[in-house]
């Protein structure tokens, strides 16, 4: 099983668009160690020709042009994009869906009832590419045998509802809702090894705590270094709790819990970083922080073989 990080910065992409925190501005003039980074997604696939999707990031264009092996060029019209899987219905999973409106037929897609609920009412993407190639949806169950999706063969996926947050157009953005976002604990039929992937995880409840135990690749969530990071930076109102995302630092943060796992030879990798985030500069003293611990920092085309 091959897995490809398409894109690894949180919603906003890396630098964001019309921000001048230090870390954007620092990537833009290139007067920091850093480098830039799309949005939230990645790519699976076991013989490097069928991939599978996960999230539809609104930097896919781009995504696809970095990453050639994802067009096949087969034919006159042509994609290795065999099915695409959501998390949540959050903008930075979404909306490249749009961007895949001229593929040639239904286009498969993966997610739970929740997310698309709000995928036909609040950010109704639904009923806008039914006028384009239209999709085909197929059901992520939660409590349920492992999914087996036709198009990526060798690949067992298990969903597992988190606490995170719907997207604030959600009609229930309020009262959450088991399946509003998922973490996917995927095995290699052929390997038994196994990945485990929450790019939005707000607390860690048990039942995940145990899949991360049993992951040889951690890709978790990396949005923010201290919870209150944007509201200090004065970009935002917003905590990371508030956002549906456990801060790295501090008591109980995402570095406690990944010293916790006892999973020798684990890979322990953030993912879905926020620009705002110190650990995005390559020589900081919070990625020195992280080293120490054995955590690693996502970059876009990373490739892990499992
Ligand atoms: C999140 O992960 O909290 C959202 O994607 C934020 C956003 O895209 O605005
Ligand atoms: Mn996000
Ligand atoms: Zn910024």
């Amino acid at each position: 099983m091959k897995i490809r990080v398409l894109g690894s910065s949180a919603g906003g992409g890396f630098p964001q668009w019309n921000c001048n925190c230090r870390n954007c501005n620092g990537v833009r003039n290139r007067t920091i160690a850093a480098e830039p980074r799309t949005q939230s997604s990645l790519a699976v696939s076991v013989d490097g020709v069928a991939w599978l999707l996960i999230n539809a990031s609104p930097d896919i264009l781009a995504q696809l042009a970095a990453n050639p092996e994802l067009q096949p060029a087969r034919h006159a019209r042509d994609t290795g994009i065999a099915a695409v899987l959501l998390m949540d219905a959050q903008i930075d999973h979404v909306t490249g869906l749009l961007m895949l409106r001229e593929h040639n037929a239904p286009l498969p897609v993966y997610a739970t009832d929740p997310v698309w609920q709000d995928l036909s009412t609040g950010f109704p993407l639904a009923s806008i590419l039914s006028h384009y190639c239209g999709v085909e949806r197929h059901v992520i169950a939660l409590d349920a045998a492992p999914l087996e999706i036709a198009a990526l063969p060798g690949v067992r996926i298990e969903a597992l509802p988190l606490s995170s947050k719907a997207p604030p157009y959600s009609p229930h953005r309020t009262a959450p809702e088991r399946g509003d976002n998922i973490g996917l604990l995927l095995t290699s039929v052929e390997s038994g090894k196994r990945a485990f992937y929450a790019p939005g995880l707000g607390a860690v409840e048990a039942h995940i705590r145990d899949a991360m135990r049993r992951a040889d690749l951690l890709l978790v969530d990396g949005t923010t270094w201290t919870d209150d990071e944007m509201i200090r930076l004065g970009l935002s109102k917003k905590t990371a709790a508030d956002m549906g995302h456990l801060a790295q630092s501090g008591r109980g943060g995402m570095i406690d819990v990944l010293d916790a796992l006892d999973r020798p030879g684990a890979r322990k990798v953030l993912i879905h970083i926020n620009n705002t985030n110190p650990i995005l500069i390559d020589d900081g003293p919070e990625r020195r922080t992280l080293a120490q611990h054995g955590i690693e920092v996502a970059r876009d085309g990373m490739t892990f073989e499992l």
